[in-house]
């Protein structure tokens, strides 16, 4: 049998979220036993799947159902966009009826994460959204606790629903130490979570 992973599923536009799935990943490949597999979705557009190249020109490469349908467990990255998930990850969820049919995805633990622009610009109303469908999977969303004190002491991202990033109004900031450490802190709690549960 392969070795187990963690997904590592995102939607970024510009770069931040890449930035935190990458950062994401990392926590993961601390916790030895578990790896963590890095995947996209394609942008979408009027005539999407005409136009979207079967591998993209850069990041990791598209996310199949099969990917999704093995993993172990599974962190799902997107921008903030009006307080939600970007739409091509909506657009992607929304293809994976025959998971959700076959519960293949139930008792798998999940995590979300998101960048922004702005501080108050809808981080936690995006990471609690994008979790609603993982809840409808039959997956057991899990955020970042307390007993990390960067979570009491930050002034950029970083909230218990999960990893956040401020990107600023340029959009191109790097990770702070703190928005770094908790994606990290994510990844690891994530990967536990899952060997867990997979000896259970
Ligand atoms: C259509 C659209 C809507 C957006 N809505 C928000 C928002 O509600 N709050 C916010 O702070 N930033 C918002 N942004 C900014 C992005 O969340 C921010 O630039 C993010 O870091 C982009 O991530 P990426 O680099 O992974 O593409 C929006 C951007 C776009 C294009």
């Amino acid at each position: 049998m392969s070795q187990p992973y963690i997904l590592v599923l995102y939607y970024s536009r510009k770069g931040s979220t890449a930035k935190m799935a990458r950062a994401l990943a990392e926590g993961v490949e601390q916790v030895s036993g578990i790896e963590a597999r890095l995947r996209t979705v394609p942008a979408v557009s009027t005539v999407n799947e005409a136009t979207a190249p079967a591998v993209p020109e850069e990041g990791a490469v598209y996310c199949t159902e099969e990917d999704l349908r093995h993993c172990s467990g599974l962190l799902l990255g997107s921008p903030t966009r009006f307080g939600n998930m970007a739409a091509p990850m909506k657009y992607f969820i929304d293809s994976t009826s025959g998971l959700w049919l076959s519960g293949a995805l139930i008792d798998k633990p999940a995590g979300t994460f998101t960048s922004t622009s702005s501080l108050h610009g809808g981080q936690e109303t995006t990471l609690v959204t994008m979790a609603i469908p993982l809840i409808h999977h039959g997956m057991l969303w899990a955020g970042i606790p307390y007993s990390h004190p960067e979570l009491t002491s930050t002034t950029e991202g970083g909230t218990p629903y999960g990893a956040s990033h401020v990107a600023g109004v340029k959009g191109n900031s790097e990770l702070s130490t703190t928005e770094l450490k908790l994606c990290h802190e994510q990844g690891k709690r994530i990967a536990r979570l899952a060997l867990k549960l997979h000896s259970a």
